[in-house]
């Protein structure tokens, strides 16, 4: 998708699993490690891939480089401090992408202001300094006024302004510490889009972090307010708390396209693969039950449940589990299942019974139950083979 398209229904996905996620305290990946996830996402239709922050270590140019030379389609971007070393580090790491992006920020609200020794008007020269550097080399350059949710609105509103003056293509608003709520969110992106002088003319990015578990919300309140780029990573991976997911977003934005008519280009059949490829790299786990690639996602074990799902999955399930790449709802036998749960699940596994039959197969089924949490498809098959042999 063009940066164009995305000004009217499109959002483009702009992943940072392999740089903010990766800034998880003990989530580091192999250079082959990064790379193999690079090209999934690639595959998968993401827009944007940050892969990575080339100042910080020789390990993460080589890999920002191998990654921009081997991408086909997506934008490959790099990170870099709104420093002069650090923006020609990141270019030199990117250039030979098929569509190199530069990503450059500072903070700029009062803490940050505080550390970096700058106050507004020498933050002011400066942004407008390292972008035009920044667009010297790069005609795609992103500029991010970092803790943007947490700065002065209307030393925001000149930071956007000069940023995009000085040339830049894509605007980021980072709510860097998950401070933010929806309605605030929303707010902040419709004040830049109506108040700075050229808005019309940049993409305006969402970038959230989930410490308060509103990165998703936050996220699509943007969107919805006029932001056509969100910031995610896979399983929601990240400093502290993490960034907003990619898998519910891209999700959320499928199945309630009624009210949120706008499109990405993620093939979501890709999204449980590519999780479980993350996890295992970067060594996260997901939790059972987090949205849309949690274990427990499309497990359903009470009788009324599993009853209403063998009768109609629309009873509860909003989406398929096809459209996130799992072949079938897992119907998890414990002692909430239900008697017809129980004969369906006989029938996959071979065991045609008679009422009577499931009778008695069905007490023996719960008495298992209450000893065991999950009944497994092995439990099942030994529970019939005592039936035969006692019939
Ligand atoms: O959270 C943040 O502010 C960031 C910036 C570097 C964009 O990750
Ligand atoms: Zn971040």
């Amino acid at each position: 998708m063009t940066d164009k398209a995305a000004k009217q229904d499109h959002v483009l996905i702009f992943d940072t699993t392999l740089r903010d996620g990766e800034q998880s305290p003990g989530a580091s990946m192999t250079h082959d490690e990064k790379i193999e996830i690079a090209m999934m996402l690639d595959e998968m239709g993401v827009d944007i891939i940050e892969a990575g922050f080339p100042i910080a270590s020789i390990g993460d140019f080589e890999a920002v480089r191998a990654i921009a030379d081997q991408v086909k389609s997506a934008q490959v971007c790099g990170l870099s401090r709104a420093a002069m070393g650090d923006i020609d580090r990141c270019w030199e790491a990117i250039q030979f992408a098929v569509n190199p992006r530069i990503h450059t920020f500072i903070g700029t609200s009062p803490s940050h202001r505080g550390i970096t020794n700058l106050d507004m008007d020498g933050m002011a020269d400066h942004i407008h300094n390292m972008v035009t550097h920044a667009r010297n080399l790069c005609e795609n350059v992103q500029w991010s006024s970092m803790d943007a949710t947490r700065t002065e609105p209307d030393f925001l509103k000149r930071t956007v302004e000069i940023a995009i003056k000085a040339g830049a293509t894509t605007i980021n608003i980072p709510d860097t510490v998950g401070y933010t709520a929806p309605r605030e969110s929303a707010d902040i992106i419709k004040m830049l889009i109506n108040d700075v002088p050229g808005a019309d003319e940049v993409i305006f990015a969402t970038h959230c972090h989930n410490d308060l578990g509103m990165a998703t919300a936050n996220s699509l309140a943007a969107v919805e307010a006029g932001a056509r780029q969100i910031e995610c990573t896979i399983n929601g991976l990240g400093e502290r708390a993490g960034n907003t997911a990619l898998e519910e977003v891209v999700m959320a934005l499928k199945v309630r396209n009624d009210i949120m008519p706008y499109a990405t280009r993620i093939n979501t059949q890709k999204i449980m693969g590519i999780s479980r490829r993350v996890a295992a790299v970067s060594g996260f786990a997901v939790q059972y039950n987090k949205a849309i690639v949690g274990k427990n996602a499309f497990a359903h074990e009470s009788g009324i449940h599993q009853d209403g799902m063998l009768k109609n999955a629309e009873t509860f399930e909003i989406m398929r589990p096809e459209d996130v790449g799992l072949t079938e709802t897992n119907l998890v036998m414990g002692k909430h299942s239900g008697r017809a749960a129980l004969r369906s699940k006989l029938e996959n596994l071979g065991f045609t019974l008679q009422d009577n039959q499931l009778k008695d197969v069905f007490v023996r089924f719960k008495e298992l139950a209450d000893r065991k949490k999950e009944v497994y498809d092995e439990d099942l098959i030994a529970l019939m083979s005592d039936e035969t042999t006692s019939s």
